[in-house]
């Protein structure tokens, strides 16, 4: 069983993804979470995230490990916690021309089907469903208009949870912040040559703008007897 959830950034897809892993026993697998631990490798190693060739190296000889905590998935790169790093801003910038090179996005896939190899997954990114993954049992495009995506993050940063309250505010001056580094990120992702953002051509668009989280994942869930089954 694989589901491939894909969308632009702030859509939702990790705690979506999170969940569906959870609730149908599988496997959860952040491919943004291996880019960003590439990012940080090379901002460690001091190599210029911009030097193609270099941050190729660092991709083919990188072991990412994830883990699990109290507080939800941990990711080892090289053997050191990043848990927390590959969410700081200076990887944010880094890892846009990482994951737009094509030799990392080639040793990354690699990874990816591996673990889809061995087992049951849910995994979640960008071309999942178009290049990982055009097999999967279940295609998802999960997007939300980039305000409502932006209203989320900034919440989610400030420390409240949407899906528990639907009214939960942040500081609009956050938002509009995270609104144009979502617009920016977009453009990126959707212009790149290689695997730009796109939904598969058989995945099933949900937009999330006005939908709850239970909603969102009992749609998904509608989408395939076998997710059901597996349940
Ligand atoms: O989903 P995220 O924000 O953690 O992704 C981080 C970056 O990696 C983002 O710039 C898009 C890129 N990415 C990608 O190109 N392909 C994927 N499968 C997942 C993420």
């Amino acid at each position: 069983m694989i589901v491939a959830i894909d969308g632009p950034s702030g859509s939702g897809k990790s705690s979506i993804a999170h969940a569906i892993a959870d609730r149908f026993g599988l496997t959860f697998l952040d491919t943004g979470a291996m880019y960003r631990s590439v990012a940080a490798e090379c901002l460690r190693m001091g190599v210029d995230p911009e030097d193609a060739e270099a941050v190729a190296g660092v991709a083919r000889d990188i072991a990412i490990e994830f883990g699990a905590s109290e507080d939800g998935q941990t990711v080892t790169a090289n053997g050191r916690d990043v848990t927390a790093e590959i969410r700081t801003p200076k990887v944010e910038l880094a890892v846009s021309p990482v994951s737009a090179n094509p030799a990392v996005r080639e040793v990354m896939v690699g990874l990816q089907r591996k673990v889809g190899k061995a087992g049951d997954v849910v995994a979640e990114g960008r071309d999942i469903g178009t290049v990982v993954f055009p097999a999967a049992d279940v295609k998802v495009f999960l997007t939300a208009s980039p305000e409502a995506r932006a209203r989320r993050r900034a919440v989610q940063r400030s420390g409240g949870n949407l899906a528990q309250d639907s009214a939960a505010t942040a500081d609009p001056e956050e938002e509009r912040r995270i609104l144009a580094d979502l617009k920016r990120r977009d453009d990126y992702d959707s212009s790149r040559a290689t695997s730009p953002l796109r939904p598969a051509e058989d995945a099933v668009i949900i937009d999330s703008s006005d939908m709850g989280f239970e909603d969102v994942v009992a749609k998904i869930a509608s989408l395939s007897p076998a997710l059901a089954a597996h349940h």
